[in-house]
C-alpha cells in the first residue's frame, strides 16, 4: 500500500544545505563567496548590484548638524557620479563613454609613452644598482602612466589619490566618535579636488581624458567627467603596483624568466590569478532571490573572494577565466592597459637590469583587507655599462643642445652631473677636466664603459 502524506501531516521541508563555496557574513550580513560557478551566476546576475553610496550618505545625516547636510549632499553626488557606484541605466552610459580611451587602438597610441616611462624608470633603478622595487619601480611607473592616460601631472595625481581617498572616508563617518569632522575634512578634501582637476584640464593633453574633454568632445555632463577622472586615479594605482610587484617576485625570482617573453607573460598570469591585487569584488542583493534552494535576502552583502574563485580545480565553470579584473557588466576598463603596463616594463628589465633578482629570500607583504601585494620588494641588480650613443643622446635631450662642442655653462653642468648619475655613472666631486658634451660621454665610457 503506498503512503501519501497529506500537506497537514508533512514532515517540515529541511532548510536546503548552504551551497558549496558560499559561507556566512558575521550576523546576517550576508555571504562570501569562494568557487567560480557561483562567482559567475552571482556577478552575472541583475538581481545583485554594486554598493551605492546613497544608503549610507542617507544614514550619514541623521547623525550630523543640520548644516553639514550640505556638505554631505555634495560629497554624495560626487560620488553618484562614479561609475563603478552607479546602476545599470547610467553605468552603460558613463562606461560606453570612457570606453574608447581603453580599447586597442588607445592603448596603441599609448605604448611609446608606456615604453618611455618603463625605460627612464627602469634606467634609474638601475644606475643605483636596483633598490626597493615597489617605491623606486612599481607605484612611480603607475603614477606616471595613469597620470598621463587621464591628462595630470605625476604630482597632481598623486595630490589627487590623497585627497579622493579621505573623500571616500566620509563614507565610515557615521561609524566615527566625531562624524561631523570627517565631513569637514572630506568636504574640504573635495573642494581642493575640484580646484586642482579645473586646473589641470586646460592644460592637458589633447589624447588624455582630460584633453578630450577640454576639446568637448567627451559626451557627458562636466560632473560626470570630474567624478570618473578622480575615480581613475584610485582605480590605477594600487592595483596597478601591485600586479608588477606580485609579477616581479615570480618573474625576477625565476632564473631565466626575466629574459623570455613567453615566461614574463605566463608568471604575470600566474601572479594575477594567485595574488590578485584586489582581493574582493563586493556586491549587495538588491531583490530577494533563490539560487540552488538557497535564498539571499535583500540588503545582503556578496563578497567574492576573488583568488579562490581563481582557482582551477575541477570545475569546469568559464573555461580559465580569470576573475581579478572582475567579471561582467563592471568588469576593469583598465584590464588591457594595465597588461600592457606590465609587459613594457618587464621588458625595459629584461634590457636594462638584465640580472636584476630579489635580494631576500622572504618577501613581506603588506596586511590590508583590499590590497594584496609586497610591502617591500629589495632588488639588485648589476649598474649597466654606459654606452656613448644613449649617453650623448640623454645629455642632448636634457641639455636640449645638439652641440657636442659648446662649452657647457655652470648651470648645464650640474644638469650634467644628474643626467650621468640616472645613467649609472657618479662624478666624483674634485673633477674639474670635461667641459662639453662630447668631452663628458669620452670620460664617462673611460671610467665606466
Ligand atoms: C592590475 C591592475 C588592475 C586590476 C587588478 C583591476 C581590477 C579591477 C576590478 C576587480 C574591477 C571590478 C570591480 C568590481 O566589479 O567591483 C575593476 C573595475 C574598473 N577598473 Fe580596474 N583594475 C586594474 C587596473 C585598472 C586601470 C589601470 C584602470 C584605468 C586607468 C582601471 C579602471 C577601472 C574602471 C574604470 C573600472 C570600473 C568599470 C565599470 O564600472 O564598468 N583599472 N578593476
Amino acid at each position: 500500500m503506498s503512503r501519501t502524506h497529506s500537506p497537514e501531516t508533512a514532515a517540515p521541508a529541511a532548510p536546503a544545505a548552504t551551497p558549496e563555496g558560499l559561507s556566512p557574513l558575521p550576523n546576517g550580513l550576508g555571504w562570501v563567496v569562494s568557487s567560480r560557478s557561483l562567482t559567475v551566476r552571482l556577478l552575472g546576475d541583475h538581481r545583485l548590484g554594486v554598493l551605492e553610496p546613497q544608503p549610507v550618505m542617507a544614514h550619514l545625516v541623521t547623525k550630523l548638524p543640520d548644516e553639514l547636510h550640505p556638505q554631505v549632499d555634495e560629497i554624495a553626488a560626487f560620488a553618484e557620479r562614479v561609475m563603478l557606484q552607479t546602476g545599470p541605466a547610467r553605468h552603460q552610459v558613463l562606461r560606453r563613454a570612457f570606453g574608447g580611451f581603453f580599447d586597442a587602438d588607445a592603448i596603441e597610441a599609448l605604448t611609446p609613452e608606456l615604453r618611455r616611462g618603463a625605460e627612464d624608470t627602469v634606467r634609474r633603478f638601475a644606475a643605483s644598482g636596483g633598490g626597493e622595487f615597489m617605491t623606486a619601480v612599481a607605484f612611480p611607473y603607475a603614477v606616471r602612466v595613469g597620470a598621463r592616460l587621464i591628462g595630470f601631472t605625476d604630482d597632481d595625481y598623486r595630490r589627487l589619490h590623497k585627497l579622493s581617498q579621505q573623500v571616500a572616508l566620509v563614507a565610515y563617518a557615521a561609524r566615527l566618535d566625531d562624524p561631523a569632522e570627517a565631513v569637514r575634512a572630506g568636504h574640504a578634501a573635495l573642494v581642493r579636488v575640484r580646484e586642482i582637476v579645473a586646473a589641470a584640464r586646460a592644460a592637458a593633453p589633447p589624447a588624455s581624458v582630460l584633453g578630450a574633454w577640454h576639446a568637448g568632445t567627451l559626451d557627458l555632463s562636466d560632473e560626470d567627467i570630474e567624478a570618473n577622472a578622480v575615480m581613475l586615479v584610485q582605480a590605477s594605482l594600487e592595483t596597478v603596483s601591485g600586479m608588477l610587484g606580485n609579477a616581479a617576485v615570480r618573474i625576477l625570482g625565476t632564473p631565466g624568466a626575466l629574459a623570455d617573453a613567453a615566461s614574463r607573460e605566463s608568471l604575470l598570469d600566474e601572479a594575477l590569478r594567485a595574488e590578485p591585487p584586489l582581493k574582493t569584488l563586493e556586491r549587495v542583493v538588491r531583490e530577494p532571490f533563490q539560487l540552488d534552494g538557497h535564498e539571499f535576502r535583500s540588503g545582503q552583502v556578496i563578497s567574492v573572494r576573488v583568488a579562490d574563485a581563481n582557482r582551477l580545480d575541477d570545475d569546469p565553470v568559464a573555461g580559465r577565466a580569470l576573475f581579478s579584473f572582475g567579471w561582467g557588466a563592471y568588469r576593469c576598463l583598465g584590464a588591457r592597459l594595465a597588461r600592457h603596463q606590465a609587459r613594457e616594463l618587464f621588458q625595459a628589465l629584461h634590457h636594462l637590469a638584465p640580472d636584476a633578482a630579489p635580494a631576500d629570500a622572504e618577501i613581506e607583504r603588506v596586511r590590508h583587507i583590499r590590497f594584496d601585494m609586497p610591502r617591500r620588494l629589495r632588488v639588485v641588480c648589476s649598474p649597466p655599462a654606459a654606452d656613448g650613443a644613449s649617453l650623448t643622446r640623454a645629455l642632448t635631450d636634457a641639455l636640449e643642445e645638439e652641440d657636442l662642442d659648446r662649452p657647457l655653462t655652470s648651470l648645464e653642468r650640474e644638469v650634467t652631473y644628474v643626467v650621468l648619475k640616472e645613467n649609472g655613472v657618479l662624478v666624483p666631486e674634485d673633477l674639474r677636466g670635461p667641459t662639453t658634451i662630447r668631452e663628458w660621454v669620452t670620460w664617462a665610457l673611460s671610467e665606466h664603459g
